[in-house]
């Protein structure tokens, strides 16, 4: 069995964000109409944003192909991958983008394109991205060698965190917001994270850990720092790379990887096989990296 590709599981969580849903998705006010200071900033259109239209959206959304996708799944890695999305967790982004309220990581990227959209536009490409199926990446596999995670893969880190959290320092396990395949929450608007760019991941860990947010109602980031304050760099790559490769089993045959990465996973897979079990990590620490750089 390989152990690169990894799958969503259903069941309690499903019924979980089921039952989420249903209760949230009554509530049909907009990000900014839930926000009259933030609609007072912007176009009178921003004041009456209500739900998106996945097909008005799906026009609107070809500025964004050329870094996202079409559908909102990424060519080149280094961009987020937005199909899946909940259409509020986009519409408040782009806000964010558009205010100056989210200016880390790689946000000055964004600003032009953000601005360029009315709070409808914004809910209109956020009800099209939400209609798409995400792809996956191949989860990191590297052997740890050394460190208190010695002798598992990067991604085994992040899976016990996944799914267990760690009670010692109330850390709760991500599957419970996230999704058992990591397709997040649309009635609160949890992100979509499964199969999402590692490096992405990475970036998003650290500021939440960082503990400083410019969005005013810090009640959702609030939440990530609490689980990410106390994590170690190492378990922040784990989680990255177990996250990067999660996505529900029935994307498989819908969402088929591109040659490049069939190519890199079976690299991997290789590279793997022919690492001795515990015996000798030198040399199979050795092996992986380049594995890794083949698939991003
Ligand atoms: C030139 C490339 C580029 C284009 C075009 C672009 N984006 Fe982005 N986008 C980025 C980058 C880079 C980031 C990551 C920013 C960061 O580091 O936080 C991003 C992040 C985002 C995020 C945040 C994702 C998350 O998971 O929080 C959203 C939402 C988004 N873009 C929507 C859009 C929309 C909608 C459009 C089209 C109107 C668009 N982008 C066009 C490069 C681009
Ligand atoms: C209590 C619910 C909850 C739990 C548990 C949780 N998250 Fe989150 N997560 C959120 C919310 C809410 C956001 C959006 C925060 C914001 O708006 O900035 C988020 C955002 C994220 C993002 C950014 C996504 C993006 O597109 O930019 C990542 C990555 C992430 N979480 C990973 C994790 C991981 C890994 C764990 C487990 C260690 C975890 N989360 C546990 C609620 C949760």
């Amino acid at each position: 069995m390989s152990p690169i590709r990894i799958l969503g599981l259903s069941g309690i969580g499903a019924l979980a964000i089921a039952a989420a849903v249903s209760f949230a998705q009554n509530n049909p006010e907009g990000t900014a109409a839930a926000k009259p200071a933030a609609a007072a900033t912007t176009t009178a259109a921003a004041e009456t944003a209500t739900w998106g239209d996945p097909a008005a959206g799906a026009t609107k959304a070809a500025a964004c192909a050329a870094c996202h996708g079409l559908d909102g799944n990424p060519t080149d890695p280094q961009y987020p991958r937005l199909a899946g999305m909940p259409e509020r967790y986009v519409a408040h982004q782009i806000e964010l983008f558009k205010k100056g309220l989210r200016t880390d990581g790689r946000a000055a990227e964004m600003l032009q394109y953000a601005n360029a959209l009315t709070a409808q536009d914004a809910r209109d490409i956020g009800a099209h991205f939400a209609k798409q199926k995400a792809g996956a990446l191949v989860a990191d596999a590297t052997l740890i060698s050394t460190g208190p995670n010695a002798g598992k893969r990067l991604y085994e880190v992040g899976q016990d965190l996944y799914w267990r959290g760690d009670a010692k320092r109330e850390i709760a396990g991500c599957f419970g917001c996230h999704g058992s395949d990591g397709r997040g929450n649309a009635g609160p608007s949890f992100p979509h994270i499964g199969g999402q760019n590692a490096n992405y991941v990475k970036q998003r860990l650290a500021y939440y850990r960082a503990g400083v947010t410019q969005d005013p109602n810090k009640h959702l980031y609030a939440m990530m720092n609490d689980i990410t304050k106390s994590l170690t760099d190492e378990e922040i790559a784990g989680l990255a790379a177990y996250v990067s490769g999660l996505h529900d089993r029935s994307l498989d045959t819908d969402v088929a990887l591109t040659p490049a990465q069939i190519e890199a996973a079976k690299a991997q897979q290789a590279a793997l096989d022919k690492q001795a079990p515990a015996a000798a990590p030198a040399a199979t620490a050795a092996a992986a990296p380049a594995a890794e750089a083949a698939t991003k």
